[in-house]
């Protein structure tokens, strides 16, 4: 057979193994998973590499007005170039609709902007804001036949919110629809009511966005959108997970059986609050929602990634410069209330959890991708076109070079932030080779196609990866008991 590309002599590794194979890709398939290929047409030697499925990155936010009026600083351009330098092929970010809005003319804009621009495969979820009878009713199914099949909503950001009436409205909608609800789960007015006392007392600065948002909020909330969704009888995934507490309540509905899935950012395993409390306003570069919060959660959430409490690690990439268009739209004079909400991290996402998560022993390879790839291409109905290495799959590759020493910096990132939060420090992995339906779309350092030669998804019916029940619950003492390696730092 004669091959449009090979991959030869690489490791190729899934979800579940590891193996040497070459692999042979026919028009932007692969065709062929077998040891001693003849060279295609094209031919990449990946001896001493890792060849593992494109990363999918499903929470980013591109070319999306924020709740406060902002745009973000990427387009689709940027943003695609940018995941495909860090070895992701493809992106899920949100066709965002604001009050007053209506879901086809939302979705039409934003795939109009995706098509001419984007370099890699996209899909969208909705962001729904204004559930109208109209939304309800006819245009949300409607978007979800036409394969959109997840959505999120908010349970603050006073533009974005809704109430817990129209939560249950939407998960209903979900179930009968067969759709996947993403939450954002944070008490708008414990939020708001910190975040007044604040102002009130003259902190200002970023590090009080860190204390209005406080971990109890993200508790509470976690804890309401499940019990809503339980009402409902239907699953749920909790986005950008960022406490033990949240994680402790999270296991135990899934202890339950109840169908909660959880997400988390590299944000919240690789940056504390600390890195907010800066000199002047340098740290509203590391602010998002929920903050990033300290060394003893960030060992929780390795610990419920390797566990499986979250099944899921996406960037959550909502990038804003550092000027008056983003984080200083107040100038020298913006107050934490002020300023946008994100960190960018589409191209750090799987370098960085690459090196400290297999580097570091704390997940292995096969893990690695199914946090990267696998376990979203399942969750939002992708899978097996995306997320793994098989006959009839796209030809998604990511070719790691799993020694390649690279310090972060914003001077080599393609994203249009003009600034990282991982500023100089160093990883270990670097994807060398990215490949896309069987095109190469990164090589060598340089881009190799051009601006709207991404494909849109349309997606098929989510279905979550279920995570272990392995949280024991003792009916003697009504309480529940983790596995002890469950909620342990790794040594
Ligand atoms: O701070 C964040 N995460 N901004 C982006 C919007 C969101 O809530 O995910
Ligand atoms: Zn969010
Ligand atoms: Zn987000």
């Amino acid at each position: 057979m004669n091959f449009d590309l090979t991959v030869r002599n690489g490791i190729v590794a899934t979800e579940n193994d590891t193996f040497t194979a070459d692999l042979g890709i026919c028009d932007g398939t692969i065709v062929a998973i077998e040891r001693r290929l003849k060279p295609g047409m094209g031919d990449i030697d990946a001896a001493g590499r890792f060849v593992l499925p494109g990363g999918i990155d499903s929470h980013c936010h591109v070319e999306q007005l924020s709740g406060m009026g902002l745009m973000c600083a990427d387009d689709f351009y940027s943003a695609t170039v940018s995941a495909a330098f860090g070895g992701t092929t493809t992106i899920i970010p949100f066709a965002a609709q604001h009050r007053g809005m209506a879901l086809p003319e939302v979705i039409a804009d934003y795939a109009r902007r995706a098509a001419e621009k984007a370099v890699i495969d996209y899909g969208f979820h909705l962001i729904v804001a204004d559930p109208t009878e109209q939304t309800l009713r006819q245009d949300l199914p409607q978007a979800i036949r036409d394969g959109i099949t997840s959505f999120k909503v908010f349970m603050t950001y006073d533009s974005l919110k809704l109430d817990d009436y129209q939560l249950l409205e939407v998960l209903d909608l979900a179930k009968r629809e067969g759709a996947l609800v993403m939450i954002h789960a944070e008490n708008n007015d414990m939020i708001r009511w910190l975040a007044q006392r604040m102002i009130e007392k003259g902190h200002k600065a970023p590090k009080y966005h860190a204390v209005a948002h406080s971990p109890l909020a993200e508790t509470e909330a976690t804890h309401r959108a499940i019990q809503l969704s339980r009402l409902i009888d239907t699953s749920l995934m909790i986005v950008h997970v960022s406490t033990p507490e949240a994680v402790r309540v999270i296991a135990s509905s899934q202890a339950l059986g109840v169908p909660i899935h959880g997400e988390t950012c590299p944000q919240y395993l690789f940056l504390t609050a600390d890195d907010i409390d800066q000199p002047g306003l340098e740290g509203a570069k590391f602010c998002c929602s929920p903050p990033p919060r300290d060394k003893a959660s960030q060992d929780v959430l390795w610990a419920a990634l390797k566990h499986g409490t979250l099944r899921m690690f996406s960037s959550d990439h909502a990038p804003y410069r550092f000027d008056e268009t983003g984080k200083l739209p107040n100038g020298d004079k913006t107050t934490f209330k002020q300023m946008a909400n994100g960190v960018p991290g589409l191209e750090v996402r799987m370098p960085l959890l690459f090196s400290e998560g297999v580097g570091q022993a704390r997940i292995t390879l096969n893990e690695f991708v199914a946090l990267t790839a696998t376990h979203h291409a399942r969750t939002y109905g992708l899978y097996p076109r995306k997320g793994t290495i098989a006959i009839g799959s796209d030809a998604d590759l990511a070719i790691w070079n799993p020694d390649a020493e690279v310090v972060l910096s914003a001077s080599m990132l393609h994203d249009n932030v003009g600034y990282t939060p991982y500023e100089g420090r160093k990883v270990r992995g670097w994807p060398e080779v990215v490949v896309s339906r069987g095109r190469i779309v990164v090589e060598n350092g340089t881009l190799q196609v051009e601006r709207g030669t991404g494909q849109y998804l349309a997606r098929g019916t989510p279905k979550p990866v279920a995570a272990p029940r392995e949280a024991r619950w003792s009916p003697n003492t009504g309480l529940f008991q983790f596995p002890r390696e469950a909620m342990q730092a790794p040594e």
